[in-house]
This record gives structure tokens, C-alpha cells and sequence, in this order.
């Protein structure tokens, strides 16, 4: 079993990043990324973590896998088990075998996702507390969410996600501790918003200029918060709140729909989650 004596991130290199092709409203062909900004930006992100005191760990670069730098999507960690993706779109399908391979490499089990189902990984299932907040509809399955509370037995709270834009859950939900949570409450339904606020004692809502900035996905270390540039109402909220808000830029991950926390994985647990 995989041992961590503090935070440690998975992150992928941008070495072979792009706008390849357009699997969310973010992403167009005709506003290509620039490869040497993204590298710079991706260092950025890397040190900030690091000077954090964060453990990065890295996954290899893939040609022709462009989306392979968002780790989030390589599973869901939950103790020394690693739950796999199963992609909605043929464009992501490649990465599986990969996220499996590195994680058996590093000493964790790995469970596929029943075939029937598609599920992108912490992208769409974060813990809060105890309980797993799963986001369906768009690219994960409400199937697939049931099937990880079985596995991992914990009781789930399926959100149903109803923007396009905020297509993964981490697009739109932030988990800050086991009480506390940021969200950019348009992006579920009257259903799920009611679900939220039943079960999470404090939620921080942003506003829709700043959703659109990714301000949803943010990197929670303790009491740091690190995000994307332009969510300057959030960062007053989270300063209330006690934490500290730093902002770097990342633009170029934005085009394709992708962020801070898109970036990365939390091999040894979310500091928001309780492991049941
Ligand atoms: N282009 C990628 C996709 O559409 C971005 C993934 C972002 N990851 C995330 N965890 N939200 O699949």
C-alpha cells in the first residue's frame, strides 16, 4: 500500500497539451493554446504547490493525449485504492490504461468502472466529510456513482449537473474542509442545490463572472487555496473564512475547460474528506 508522510499531488507535464478536439463548450480548435505559456504556467502551478509543501509526483506526457494533463480525471483515490475512469468521449478512452498502469506501479490497487457506465474520476466525485458528493449527467453516470458508494460504502449525494460549462463537478464544487464548501449554485438544479445546503453546513457561493474564471476549481491545502486569476470576491470570501487565497494564472488550461484542481489528484486524500 502506497505510504505518504505529507500532501502529495499527482500532475501530468503539458508536454503534449492542445486543443485537439472539442468535447466541452470551452474548447475550440481555433483558439489554440500556446505551448510555451502552458509549460510556463504548469511550472507555476507545480512550484506554488511545492512551496506549499506539497509532494508532486508526475505522470509521463502521452503523445496524442492532450487531456492526459488533467490528473483529476485519472480516478478516485480512496485509501490505497485507486477507482478508474471510464471516459464518455473515444478522445479521452486512450487515457485509462495509462492512469491504471501508473497507479499499480505505485503500489495501489486499481478497480475498473463496470462497462456499462462512464465516470471521470475525482473530476466528478469529491468527498466532503464522510459523504461522496458525485456529479452526473454530463459525463459520469449516476450508475457509476451508486456503484462507487457500494464499493467503497458511504453514503452518496448524486448532483445532477445542468450546464454544459460546468460539466465535471470540480467545475462547480469545492470542498474546503469537512463542513465547508465553495459552488456555483446555476450549475445544478433546484434538487440539488436543496441537497447542498442540507448537507453542508457552510457553502460559499460564487458568483457567475467568477465561475466562469474556474473559481470552483480550486487546490485546498490546509488553510491555502490555490486557483485560477480573477476570482477577486471569492478570495475576500475565503479570507472571512480564515484561509489564504493565491492566484496564479492559467489561461491556457482554461481553453480547454481545465483549471488548478483539473491539474491535479490528491494521492493521500482530500484535506475536506473524512475516509469512511
Ligand atoms: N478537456 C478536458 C475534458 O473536457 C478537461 C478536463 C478537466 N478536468 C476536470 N477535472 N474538470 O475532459
Amino acid at each position: 500500500m502506497a505510504q505518504f508522510t505529507r500532501p502529495t499531488i499527482l500532475m501530468c507535464p503539458p508536454d503534449f497539451y492542445g486543443i485537439h478536439y472539442e468535447i466541452n463548450p470551452w474548447m475550440s480548435r481555433s483558439r489554440q493554446s500556446d505551448d510555451a505559456l502552458a509549460r510556463t504556467q504548469w511550472h507555476d502551478l507545480n512550484r506554488l504547490l511545492a512551496s506549499l509543501g506539497t509532494d508532486i509526483r508526475l505522470m509521463p506526457p502521452f503523445d496524442g493525449l492532450p487531456d492526459l494533463v488533467f490528473t483529476a480525471n485519472a480516478g478516485l483515490v480512496w485509501r490505497s485504492v485507486v477507482f478508474l475512469p471510464g471516459f464518455r468521449h473515444p478522445a479521452r478512452q486512450g487515457e485509462t490504461p495509462l492512469d491504471d498502469a501508473w497507479f499499480r506501479a505505485q503500489a495501489f490497487e486499481t478497480r475498473a468502472c463496470p462497462e456499462r457506465w462512464n465516470f471521470e474520476g475525482a473530476g466528478d466525485a469529491l468527498f466532503c466529510g464522510e459523504t461522496l458528493f458525485g456529479g452526473y449527467m454530463i459525463r459520469s453516470d449516476a450508475g457509476a456513482l451508486q456503484w462507487l458508494g457500494r464499493e467503497i460504502g458511504c453514503r452518496v449525494i448524486p448532483l445532477q449537473l445542468v450546464d454544459d460549462r460546468y460539466y465535471h463537478l470540480d467545475t462547480c464544487f469545492c470542498p474546503l474542509s469537512p463542513t465547508q464548501a465553495i459552488y456555483y449554485p446555476e450549475a445544478f438544479d433546484d434538487y440539488g442545490r436543496r441537497a447542498l445546503v442540507e448537507s453542508v453546513p457552510t457553502l460559499i457561493p460564487v458568483v457567475g463572472a467568477e465561475a466562469a474564471r474556474f473559481a470552483c476549481n480550486a487546490v485546498v491545502l490546509e488553510n491555502d487555496v490555490v486557483l485560477n486569476t480573477g476570482c477577486p470576491e471569492l478570495a475576500v470570501a475565503l479570507e472571512h473564512l480564515g484561509y489564504r487565497a493565491h492566484a496564479t494564472d492559467l489561461g491556457e488550461f482554461i481553453k480547454a475547460g481545465g483549471s488548478a484542481k483539473c491539474l491535479t489528484l490528491r494521492l493521500d486524500g482530500e484535506d475536506a474528506a473524512r475516509w469512511p
